[in-house]
């Protein structure tokens, strides 16, 4: 028997079966799709979605025909072969249909009570991250929405380690602190040393070598000098993928500055944190085990969809002194294990649902033997731009990401071509043959590709150049009509994280 509101079970149905239905059309035919809709501009798509509040039911067909024809068709195709903007990756059937699953259970993994079944299953998920990522096997962990609040974790977890008194005292008990990350540190892990209270000053930029990797010597001496000017090292945060170009900081090398000068280590692995599971590129994660704590990001790397993140450390017993409370109103840790002391949130989703059943349904040997596919195709895109005239690569092509630019011989001198190719990106998301996004390198202005996506094969690549080329092509016809000339890219903005700033005095 239903209970209104609910739909009676034949509605339900009805529902499911559409649902599955959308999902197989969708995934087999999104290929064939534009990768975005050139008409989906925010003034369309807020008249399109603006209407009064439906206080009387409109049905299912009404509302899912709205679903279809308002939020899907103008929604970018992520999961396309030619989308390889940011990190975002092409979910596997089996996650989509995962995340209703568990919506249908509703299970808050925060209080074993109330969720056992899916508190077990988060804890064999994250013991099965952790025997991909090859980090501590006893570590300790959570899932997390993502690797910005990983990161976060990861820094608070630093905080608590030194200054065990901090949830007591606040920031007024502690000494002056300072946290090392290099420029090619994802912004997340600013804003992490921001967000536990420190403020930007606390970031020390520690400077790269020509592969963009974080250098030990330079962190030792900076760490050093910190502690001169009575100034606490509290945490280095070292990057397994960088966003920018996959380059992989010496994180053997970086735990063993860290050992000697008693720092945290925290490596931030949101992309490339299961590097140690393909054969191409597992000496990226050569000294992992060592790190105290580690983000991994499952939604990047894993074929589920948004949010899926996981952080751990080795320091067991540290993850509940740093969020552990007690509740009248809830079982505590004497009743069991707790998902509510690991973590900032109490109401948490299902995630580990979506990592389950896809490694299970398609077998975790699959899942990365894909991903190094990628790999290699992004090896073999950075080849194809190395034999072309008029693109150049940037950067080595690091974990299957390539950052190059358009370089045709008409555009001379460095303004020009970086003012190109600011300007191609959003010609080239306009027209819908492929998807990427835009970085810097220091001073120059970079198109990034990054492959995540399982559907990409080998065909797509000269077609990946070839819309480059288009998207280039119309940039420069307008300029040549345009009043002026080229227009001057915005500046770039400087990262706390940035060697190019003035080291701040004190923290
Ligand atoms: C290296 C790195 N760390 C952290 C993040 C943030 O992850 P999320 O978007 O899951 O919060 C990203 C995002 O791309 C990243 O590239």
């Amino acid at each position: 028997m239903t209970v209104p509101p609910e739909l009676p079970p034949q509605a339900i149905r009805h529902l499911g079966r559409w649902v599955a239905d959308f999902v197989a059309e969708y995934l087999a035919t999104l290929s064939e799709q534009p990768v975005a809709d050139p008409e989906a501009t925010p003034a369309r798509l807020q008249a399109l979605l603006d209407e009064p509040l439906p206080r009387a039911p409109q049905g299912v067909e009404a509302a899912l025909a709205d679903f279809r024809n308002k939020i899907a068709a103008p929604s970018v195709r992520v999961g396309h072969p030619r989308f390889l903007a940011w990190m975002r990756t092409s979910p596997l059937a089996g996650a989509v249909f995962a995340e209703a699953l568990a919506a249908a259970l509703n299970q808050s993994v925060a209080v074993w009570q109330g969720a056992p079944a899916a508190t077990e299953t988060e804890r064999l998920v994250l013991r099965w991250l952790l025997a991909l990522s090859g980090y501590a096997p006893e570590a300790e962990g959570i899932l997390t929405s993502g690797g910005s609040m990983a990161n976060f974790v990861g820094m608070l977890l630093a905080r608590q380690a030194a200054f065990p008194e901090v949830r007591q005292k606040g920031l007024r008990a502690m000494p002056p602190a300072a946290v090392y990350l290099s420029p090619e540190a994802h912004y997340s892990q600013v804003k992490a040393v921001e967000m536990m209270g420190l403020g930007k000053e606390a970031v020390r930029c520690v400077p790269t070598d020509t592969a963009r990797r974080m250098r030990p010597d330079a962190l030792r001496t900076a760490i050093r000098a910190d502690k001169q000017r009575g100034i606490v090292p509290l945490a280095v945060g070292a990057t397994l993928g960088t966003t920018a170009t996959g380059a992989c900081d010496p994180i053997a090398d970086i735990a063993a500055v860290c050992a000697e000068e008693g720092v945290w280590l925290h490596v931030d692995g949101a992309y490339g944190g299961l590097a140690a599971s393909l054969s191409t590129a597992a000496s990226c994660a050569r000294g992992l085990a060592r790190a105290d704590s580690f983000t991994v990001d499952p939604h990047k790397t894993l074929f589920v969809p948004f949010e899926a993140g996981a952080v751990f450390t080795r320091h067991r017993g540290l993850l509940p002194a740093t969020f552990g409370a007690r509740a009248a109103y809830l079982p505590n840790a004497e009743e069991g294990f707790q998902f509510r002391d690991y973590g900032p949130q109490l109401s948490r989703n299902f995630r580990a649902l979506k990592i389950y059943l896809t490694l299970k349904i398609y077998g975790a040997d699959a899942v990365m033997q894909t991903w190094e596919r990628l790999h290699r195709l992004a090896a073999r895109f950075g080849a194809l731009v190395d034999a072309a005239d008029d693109f150049q690569r940037l950067a080595p092509v690091s974990l299957g990401i390539a950052a190059f630019r358009y370089t045709p011989p008409e555009v001379a001198g460095e303004a020009a071509l970086n003012a190109l190719n600011h300007a191609l990106v959003p010609v080239l998301q306009q027209q819908g043959e492929a998807f990427l996004s835009r970085t810097h390198l220091g001073e120059t202005e970079a198109l990034r590709a990054c492959f995540i996506s399982y559907r990409t094969t080998e065909d797509d690549l000269p077609r990946l150049l070839e819309a480059v080329r288009r998207a280039g092509k119309a940039v420069l016809a307008r300029w040549r009509t345009a009043p002026g000339g080229p227009p001057t890219p915005p500046r770039r903005e400087a990262s706390p994280a940035d060697c190019a700033q003035p080291s701040p005095k004190t923290s």
